[in-house]
């Protein structure tokens, strides 16, 4: 007997980047925006602070689904909004894989693992290609599929053509395609047209890169309204209330503010192609990037000693040790001031080919 179930003791949990008490630092470690959220979003949290936080949040966050609606073109009832994407990510993993085969590529989001243990998914792996590219015809062997597009940490878009091949295979196969689109808003294409066809793929977006909103955990969800109905039958056996009514708000007052958004998304994009110009004319070799980071090749075996080197030079960035992603770190797009000693300290560290 021990107090712990099995299922506590044998979970091996997400390990996040660090968030360093050393405010100094330059962090580009977890991909979030450097800079601050619209200022509408200070706006709507003061009015609802004043107002109404005594009472429960909707628990459908119904203003913000609508607002999400809007921007994306698409219908209301085809969105469903959670607390972070990883949240949304746990209701589809409970909704549409648990007890069932699922396929992803091996280099990808390193919490689908954790969440395929924790409900009983049997997860496949299919391994990248050589170059970090999706192996399409490897992951079309199985389904369901889940698929980040622009894929972590390599930053890599696989191009719409392909992901449709993948929606067209699980639909052929009555399985969900999951899209997690987290960096969608840095990359030239998104998978939202291909609701309009398929209605077994499901989007999972979040306000932590793009809407500089990471502290206010806003996830969310497009897709068909069956996959709607079985994300919210998780969600009301687990948690009625994800988003509080502070976040509801941020949230709805962040995305509307589109010219805001796009002007620093922008920005973010010009600071990460010039950044990346550099390392490549010195001969570093750095992954194309549709997201608001860079993946570097720092060195031939193992990036363990850069890092550390950009960390005494007060530089936090990430290194993940699997053996094929040893020899790179993951650098987050900063401030255009901050990237400008970010690239001078890469050059000094990073090997050339
Ligand atoms: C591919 C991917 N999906 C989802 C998330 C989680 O985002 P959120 O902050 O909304 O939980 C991240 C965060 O880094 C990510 O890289």
């Amino acid at each position: 007997m021990a107090y712990e179930s099995d299922l506590a003791l044998r979970l091996t949990p997400y390990v996040a980047g660090e968030q360093p008490k050393n405010v100094k630092l330059i962090k580009i470690n977890t991909n979030e925006n450097p800079y601050p959220p619209s200022p509408r979003v200070a706006e709507a949290i003061a009015a609802v602070a004043q107002d109404s936080l005594r009472l429960y949040p909707d628990m459908e966050a119904s203003a913000l689904c609508e607002a999400i609606a809007r921007v994306n073109g698409v219908a209301p009832e085809c969105v469903f909004c959670g607390n972070g994407s990883d949240e949304v990510l746990a209701f589809a993993f409970a909704a549409f894989f648990s007890g069932k085969k699922l396929v992803a590529p091996d280099v990808t989001y390193s919490f689908y693992p954790v969440y395929s243990d924790l409900f009983g998914v049997d997860y496949q792996t299919v391994p990248l290609k050589a170059d970090f590219t999706v192996d399409v015809e490897g992951l079309m062997q199985g389904c369901p599929i889940a698929l980040a597009n622009p894929n972590a940490p390599t930053g890599i878009l696989l191009a719409q053509g392909e992901v449709r091949k993948l929606a067209a295979h699980a639909k052929a196969h009555d399985a969900v395609l999951l899209v997690d689109e987290a960096y969608a808003a840095f990359a030239s294409e998104t998978a939202v047209r291909l609701l309009e066809e398929y209605d077994n793929v499901l989007i999972t977006r979040t306000f932590s890169k793009s809407h500089a909103l990471a502290g206010m955990r806003i996830g969310y969800v497009i897709g068909s309204p069956r996959l709607i109905a079985a994300m919210r039958r998780i969600r009301d056996s687990f948690n009625s209330y994800p988003l509080d009514r502070l976040a509801q708000a941020a949230g709805k007052a962040a995305i509307l503010d589109t010219a805001y958004t796009e002007d620093r998304v922008h920005q973010i994009c010009r600071d990460r192609d010039a950044c990346r110009d550099r390392l490549k004319d010195a001969g570093i070799t750095v992954l194309p990037s549709a997201t608001n980071f860079l993946f570097v090749k720092a060195d031939a075996e193992d990036a363990a000693p850069v890092q550390l080197a950009l960390r005494q030079e007060g530089i936090l960035v990430r290194h993940f040790k699997a053996p094929r992603l040893k020899p790179w770190l993951r650098v987050t797009v900063g401030t255009t001031e901050d990237m400008a000693i970010v690239t001078e300290k890469l050059l000094k560290y990073c090997k050339t080919e």
